[in-house]
């Protein structure tokens, strides 16, 4: 079944701020004191994801603005001779509710597989972290036809998941990531069409966020694709302007203005 018609969402949208390998700790306490001059709309949520050193010094202050904190990615096990790694309950503790699961970068770059994406994934639920699993193809397999095949391979890790577990999913083409290129709103509509199908054959019934190259002078296009519950967000994630202005497109779009 394909749908591609009316998508009405009950759910609130998230916007979250993927800053990669970016951020010192002067510029965390700064961006926090800028975005807190515009508060968020009651129904956007808004997230961060700064890297696993800024973590702990941001909790404190996120919390106080009511912003989740979330980490870019996790390891699977528990504790133990694990050189460099961080687990789930580390994550907790310093008071993460998110972490991003599968991004691009991580399969491409640190060459993370699928079966790795799972392991994390149960990690992530064991120790009550939301997931938010990203998924997306290359260019060549959207030009070869291959965008659903590769999408629904790599939701397939949530075939056993049970239906209840905290879960966003990030639908980010790897070819807008970073590149200034975003997916047509025809393009976003059909593929959360399709993600969301996917996801109600497998019992789950989460947001799906879009993300590749979210800007402010496109957010309110994009966010008024039917199936799109918010956005992941990086490279405008680094300046508080610049994502709250996003914020503030998203959380008119989700008023219906
Ligand atoms: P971008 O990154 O907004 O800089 O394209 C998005 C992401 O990688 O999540």
């Amino acid at each position: 079944m394909k749908r591609t018609a009316k998508f009405t969402s009950h759910k609130r949208h998230l916007i979250a701020g993927n800053w990669k390998m970016n951020g010192l700790l002067g510029d965390a306490q700064q961006f926090i004191a800028d975005l807190a001059d515009n508060p968020a709309p009651d129904h956007v949520e808004v997230a961060l994801m700064p890297p696993f050193t800024l973590l702990h010094p941001m909790a404190e202050s996120l919390r106080e603005k009511d912003v989740r904190l979330g980490a870019q990615s996790v390891y699977f096990e528990k504790n133990g001779a694990f050189t460099g790694s961080i687990s789930a309950i580390m994550l907790r503790d310093v008071g993460c509710h998110y972490v991003i699961l599968g991004h691009s970068e991580r399969r491409d770059i640190i060459g993370e597989s699928n079966n790795i994406v799972h392991s994390k994934l149960d990690a992530a639920w064991e120790t009550g972290l939301e997931p938010i699993l990203c998924i997306g193809e290359h260019q060549q397999e959207r030009e070869n036809g291959k965008t659903n095949a590769v999408l629904s391979e790599q939701l397939s890790v949530l075939a056993k998941a049970r239906s209840d577990a905290p879960l966003t999913v990030a639908y980010e083409p790897v070819w807008a990531i970073g590149t200034g290129l975003t997916a047509t709103p025809e393009q976003v509509t059909e593929t959360h069409a399709f993600i969301h199908d996917e996801l109600a054959r497998m019992g789950h019934d989460c947001r799906v966020l879009y993300g590749g190259s979210v800007k402010p002078d496109n957010a309110a296009a994009l966010m008024a694709c039917p199936g799109v519950e918010g956005a992941l967000v990086g490279g405008a994630s680094l300046q508080a302007t610049s994502f709250n202005q996003i914020i503030q497109a998203a959380g008119n779009v989700a008023k219906g203005e």
